[in-house]
C-alpha cells in the first residue's frame, strides 16, 4: 500500500461542509490501495500496518486533491491570435463574431480537421493539464454545430478516455451558436439539435451533460428551455453558459431547469443569485476570460456570501481564454473576485467535482475517493497561489498511480 510522508500540510477539502473550510492537517500522512485512499491523518497517528510499506517523502510540502478542471472547450482547430491584435486595436469579442471570426471561425477549423490531428492536438494539451496537477477535465463539443463535426469532437473525448489517464467528463455543446448555414432557419437548427443530435448522443452515451450559450447572438432563454428539456428527456444532466457579457436570464433559467451548474455569470444578478443559492446551483467562475476579455469577474464574494457554491476553472478555448492554467485561475480568483485561497482551492476540487457530478468520488482526500492527489512545491496553500510561479506541481497520483513525479523524492519501503 503506497504511503506519503512528511506532507506539511494536507487539505482534504471535504464534500460537505462550508467552502471556507479545506479541512487541513498539518504534517500529515496518507495512504492508498489500488485505485482508492485508505487512510489520511496526521504522521503521529499513523497505524504501525503502514509502517513498512513503500513511501514517498514529500519533503514538506502540500498535498491536495488532484485538481478538477469543470469547463473546458478542450477539442478545437486553429488558434486564433489574431483576435488578440484585433481586440487589443479597439474591436470588441462581439463585433469580431458578428465579421465572422470569433466562435464560428475555430467551427470551421474545426471542420477541416482530421480526426487524428484533434486526438494528438488535445492529447498534448492533456499531457501539460496534467503535469499542473489536474486529473479530471470536463470537456465540450460546441466547434463542430453540425452532426458530423460534433460526433468527431465527442469521438476525440471518447477515444482520449481510453487512453489518457486524465478522467474526461464529456459535455454536448452543439447550442453553442446557430452555425452560419441555419441563420435564417434558426428553428431547423434546433430541431436538429432535439431530434437527432441530442438522442444520438444519449444513444452513443458520448456526452454526461448538455450545455447552451444563453446570450445575444446565441440562444434565447425560451429555446434554451426547450433544447434542454430535451436532452433532460434524454438523461443528460444540465450546464448553461449564463450571463456571461449581459444579463440574459440565464442564472434563472438554471435555477428553474435544476441544472447542475451554471457557469461565467459575470453579469448576474442579485435575483439571479438568490436563485441558484435556492436551487443548489453550482456557479462556475472562469477568470482566465474575464482577465483576457477584459471583463468583469463573477462576483464570487457575494455569491458564496449568499450560500451559492462557486467553483473555478479555465474555460480553455481559442477563443476567450486561451490557458488551461488552472493554478493561475486560483490566483486571479483571489486577486479579482475576494476569494480566499481556501475557497479558491475548494472551488477547484470538491466543488468543481460537483459541477460534473463525481463530488462523491473526486476532488476530496478521504478513505474510499479515488487516489488522484497532487504534490506541490510550496510549503501551504497560501505559498502556492501568492507565489504563482509556471508550475508548482512536482508529483501527480492519477488512479493510485504516479502519472509524474520530479526527481528528487526520497523514497522506499517505510523510510
Ligand atoms: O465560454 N461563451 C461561449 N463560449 C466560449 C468562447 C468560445 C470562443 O470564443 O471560441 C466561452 O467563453
Ligand atoms: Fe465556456
Amino acid at each position: 500500500m503506497p504511503v506519503l510522508l512528511n506532507i506539511s500540510q494536507l487539505a482534504i477539502c471535504p464534500v460537505e461542509g462550508p467552502q471556507s473550510d479545506a479541512g487541513f492537517v498539518n504534517n500529515a500522512a496518507l495512504v492508498w490501495q489500488g485505485e482508492e485512499i485508505t487512510w489520511v491523518g496526521a504522521s503521529s497517528e499513523l497505524p504501525d500496518q503502514f509502517h513498512s510499506e513503500p513511501a514517498t517523502d514529500c519533503g514538506g510540502r502540500l498535498v491536495i486533491p488532484g485538481l478538477v478542471d469543470c469547463h473546458t472547450h478542450l477539442c478545437f482547430g486553429g488558434w486564433r491570435g489574431d483576435e488578440f491584435d484585433r481586440r487589443l486595436r479597439g474591436a470588441s469579442y462581439q463585433e469580431i463574431a458578428q465579421s465572422g471570426g470569433g466562435i464560428m471561425s475555430t467551427v470551421s477549423a474545426t471542420r477541416n480537421a482530421s480526426f487524428v490531428s484533434l486526438v494528438q492536438k488535445t492529447r498534448e494539451h492533456l499531457d501539460g493539464m496534467l503535469q499542473l496537477g489536474i486529473t479530471t477535465v470536463e470537456c465540450k463539443s460546441g466547434y463542430g454545430l453540425d452532426v458530423k463535426a460534433e460526433l468527431k469532437q465527442l469521438e476525440v473525448y471518447r477515444q482520449l478516455s481510453e487512453q489518457h489517464c486524465i478522467t474526461l467528463v464529456p459535455t454536448f455543446l452543439g447550442a453553442h451558436v446557430v452555425p452560419k448555414e441555419f441563420q435564417n432557419a434558426r428553428e431547423a437548427y434546433i430541431q436538429l439539435l432535439r431530434e437527432n443530435l441530442i438522442p444520438t448522443i444519449a444513444r452513443r452515451k458520448l456526452a454526461h451533460f448538455c450545455d447552451i450559450f444563453v446570450e445575444d447572438g446565441a440562444f434565447k432563454p425560451a429555446e434554451a428551455r426547450q433544447i434542454l428539456n430535451t436532452a433532460k428527456q434524454h438523461g443528460l444532466g444540465i450546464k448553461i453558459h449564463a450571463d456571461q457579457l449581459s444579463n440574459g436570464g440565464g442564472a434563472l433559467l438554471a435555477a428553474e431547469l435544476q441544472a447542475v451548474s451554471a457557469e461565467h455569470l459575470e453579469y448576474v444578478s442579485a435575483e439571479g443569485i438568490h436563485a441558484l443559492a435556492q436551487a443548489g446551483v453550482v456557479a462556475v467562475s472562469l477568470p482566465l476570460a474575464s482577465l483576457f476579455l477584459r471583463e468583469k469577474y463573477l462576483p464570487a464574494r457575494q455569491m458564496i456570501d449568499s450560500g451559492v457554491r462557486v467553483a473555478v476553472a479555465t474555460d480553455f478555448n481559442p477563443g476567450s481564454a486561451p490557458s488551461y492554467h488552472l493554478p493561475l485561475a486560483l490566483t486571479l480568483a483571489c486577486l479579482n473576485q475576494g476569494m480566499h485561497p481556501t475557497e479558491a482551492l475548494m472551488g477547484a476540487t470538491t466543488i468543481a467535482a460537483r459541477a460534473v457530478n463525481m463530488h462523491h468520488i473526486a476532488g476530496s482526500l478521504r478513505p474510499g475517493y479515488k487516489a488522484d492527489i497532487a504534490v506541490i512545491d510550496a510549503p501551504n496553500l497560501n505559498h502556492w497561489l501568492y507565489h504563482f510561479k509556471d508550475n508548482s506541481c512536482v508529483g501527480v497520483v492519477k488512479n493510485g498511480q504516479w502519472a509524474h513525479r520530479q526527481s528528487g523524492f526520497a523514497t522506499g519501503p517505510g523510510l
